[in-house]
């Protein structure tokens, strides 16, 4: 096995994360993590020091990875933070976007005579955006895109946006890659037009040509 990553640090975050509504409810995703931690396998394969901040999956420790679980956006932003610095911040949680306003101490009661509840919703703090913003910012910040439609457009909106150096896109909702599989096609996109498309493949493999590319990287 190659040692293109020795001794390089990388942090990694994998999963969804749940937000909670009350002790028996909470809003999450579909993300089964395993993108995440095919990544975190591979680069301690490689000779990386991996630091792996993972949402709630059942999914094993992949050997000589330093994990760190956690349930909410919150919880994961202080985790991520937490582990600063690093060379490299691969973000490939699907971190919810919106978590409920507040928690709901007693599980809520259905009301007689009302056929609707409304939650109020607010945003959560970005941690991509705010590890590519930050004092400590690793030589290399990637993010994740999951799109259902016009793939490279919004990753590519993405990259620009939230100021980090490639966007990994991946179409979701469709046939029998994204998700919960375990296969998945990547459209890599970085600035200067830089483009590659990597897979359909296992994630395992994809992990590794991902990892070639950011290898390159911190060269
Ligand atoms: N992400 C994050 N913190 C959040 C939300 C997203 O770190 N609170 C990261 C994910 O880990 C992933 C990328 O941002 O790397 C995915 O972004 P996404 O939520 O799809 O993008 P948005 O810019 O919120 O765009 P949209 O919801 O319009 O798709």
């Amino acid at each position: 096995m190659s040692a293109a990553l020795a001794g390089r640090r990388l942090l990694v975050s994998a999963g969804p994360t749940f937000e909670d509504i009350d002790p028996v409810r909470y809003l999450g995703n579909r993300s089964s993590g395993k993108m995440g931690f095919a990544i975190a396998s591979v680069a301690a394969e490689r000779g990386a020091e991996v630091t792996l901040v993972a949402g709630p999956v059942h999914l094993a420790t992949p050997a000589g990875v330093h994990r760190i679980d956690v349930r909410s956006a919150a919880q994961m932003f202080d985790a991520v933070m937490g582990a600063l610095p690093c060379d490299a911040y691969i973000g490939a949680a699907a971190v919810a976007d919106f978590t409920p306003r507040a928690f709901a101490g007693s599980k809520l009661k259905k009301v007689a005579g009302t056929d609707t509840l409304t939650l109020e919703l607010v945003k959560t703090r970005d941690i991509l955006a705010e590890v590519a913003a930050h004092a400590l910012r690793p030589a290399l910040v990637v993010g994740f895109a999951a799109e259902t439609d016009d793939v490279a457009t919004y990753a590519r909106g993405k990259l620009e946006r939230k100021r980090v150096d490639l966007v990994c896109a991946n179409r979701v909702g469709v046939g029998a890659t994204g998700f919960e599989s375990d296969d998945n096609a990547l459209l890599v996109l970085g600035p200067g037009g830089f483009e590659r498309a990597l897979g359909p493949a296992a994630k395992t493999e994809l992990a590794a040509r991902l990892l070639e590319l950011v290898a390159e990287r911190l060269a």
